[in-house]
């Protein structure tokens, strides 16, 4: 069989992948439930273990803990709550904290408590974007309507006219203002262009910032919540914090969508696990370590791979924090992976899987250990090298 462009066998007795951007569309259930096929490409190959995996968006840092059994599972007898550690790290009243399983379940929850009750049944979505910002509102009963902050409105400017073309249609706006892949931070200008127009409309955002506390410090740390009272911001300890694994997550955003968010949860999810509260009360108060890790890391890292891109004449500048972003390599990057990529052990991230305008772009992350990533490096360099020979 001839199969399209897009389309890669994973291996023996496994499915074939057909790779595409996010699916938007219509509500969905049963069998028409579409998959992110962002992980259902990613994962297998993270299973591989492949020795140089430049992938991971979430930063790699080592915490340790002290808990026993009883605490690990006896957390809801305690009399702690955890939304007042998120409360007082992010200066905010307790009744504007939600709890939740990480950024993903945080995104419908939000979705379900800003949608108004008597409008639109309709999301509007940006993209480029990780499919489950842009596809879980489907299986919320929602229809999808994307909106666009590049690739084709300029070095990532929010398409104004597409905004507001779409806002007589939708009852939230999802966006993520540090865009994945690019890690580009939606700039100050169209943030509040676009509070001050959802205002207007009685439209609510829902504002995925997981890679946002990169930011903190600088200019760029510009949250939701902080600048709009329509805005529900969601976080977690996944990213910037490297917990991914325990699903910690959650909303602020005034004490009425909170409520609204808390009914959900409940209806939806009961309560929280004990053990991922508990490890999370653990590190809460020494969050802020990561958050330095991150800048060292950006310093040791960062400019090796520059040297790597300038050797191989592609220019990029890269954003002003955080551990990844995304630049062309003239090819499309799930093909490369899978021909030179795969049998160099090198792992990074396609950006057609956030945008089909984005195929040709590789994503790359530098928040891994030092000695990993300068082992990355000429594996790197030997990818490029492959592609810009193919392409010659
Ligand atoms: C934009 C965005 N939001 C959320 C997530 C996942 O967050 P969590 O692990 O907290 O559910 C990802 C993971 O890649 C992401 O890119």
């Amino acid at each position: 069989m001839d199969l399209p462009r897009n389309a890669e066998t994973i291996g023996e007795n496994q499915p074939t992948v057909i790779w595409v951007e996010p699916r938007l569309g219509g509500p969905v259930s049963g069998d028409g439930i579409p998959p992110v096929d962002y992980l259902s490409w990613y994962v297998p190959r993270l299973q591989e273990n492949r020795p140089h995996d430049l992938s991971q968006s979430g930063f790699s840092h080592s915490w340790d803990f002290d808990l026993e059994p009883e605490e690990l599972l006896g957390f809801w007898k305690s009399g702690a709550d955890p939304a007042q550690w998120v409360a007082e790290r992010h200066g905010v009243d307790l009744n504007q904290v939600c709890i939740a399983h990480g950024t993903c379940q945080s995104l419908s929850l939000a979705i379900l408590a800003a949608l108004p009750e008597d409008g639109p049944r309709a999301v509007g979505v940006e993209m480029p974007s990780f499919a489950v910002v842009s596809q879980c509102a489907r299986l919320l009963g929602c229809e999808v309507i994307p909106f666009h902050r590049g690739p084709n409105s300029g070095p990532w400017t929010l398409n104004r006219d597409e905004v507001m073309e779409i806002l007589p249609k939708v009852g939230v706006i999802a966006l993520t203002p540090v865009m994945n892949p690019t890690g580009e931070m939606i700039s100050e200008e169209d943030q509040d262009w676009l509070i001050d127009v959802t205002t207007k409309a009685g439209v609510n955002i829902v504002s995925d910032e997981v890679y946002l506390d990169a930011a903190k410090g600088t200019e760029f740390y510009r949250p939701m919540y902080l600048r709009s009272k329509n805005s529900i911001s969601v976080n977690s300890l996944t990213k910037t914090y490297g917990l991914g694994p325990l699903r910690f997550g959650w909303l602020i955003g005034a004490p009425e969508f909170i409520q609204n968010a808390k009914h959900a949860f409940q209806n939806m999810q009961g309560m929280a696990s004990s053990p991922s509260v508990s490890i999370a009360g653990a590190v809460f108060p020494r969050l802020d370590q990561a958050l330095d890790a991150i800048w060292v890391a950006r310093e040791k890292n960062l400019p090796k791979l520059m040297e790597v891109l300038n050797a191989h004449g592609i220019e990029w500048v890269p954003p002003p924090f955080g551990i990844f972003g995304a630049f062309s390599i003239g090819t499309d990057a799930v093909q490369a992976l899978a021909d030179y990529g795969k049998p160099l052990g090198l792992l990074a991230t396609p950006g057609g899987m956030f945008h089909a305008g984005l195929k040709d772009y590789l994503r790359i992350a530098w928040g891994g250990e030092e000695e990993a990533f300068e082992a990355a490096m000429p594996v790197l360099s030997q990818f490029l090298t492959s592609i810009q020979e193919g392409i010659a």
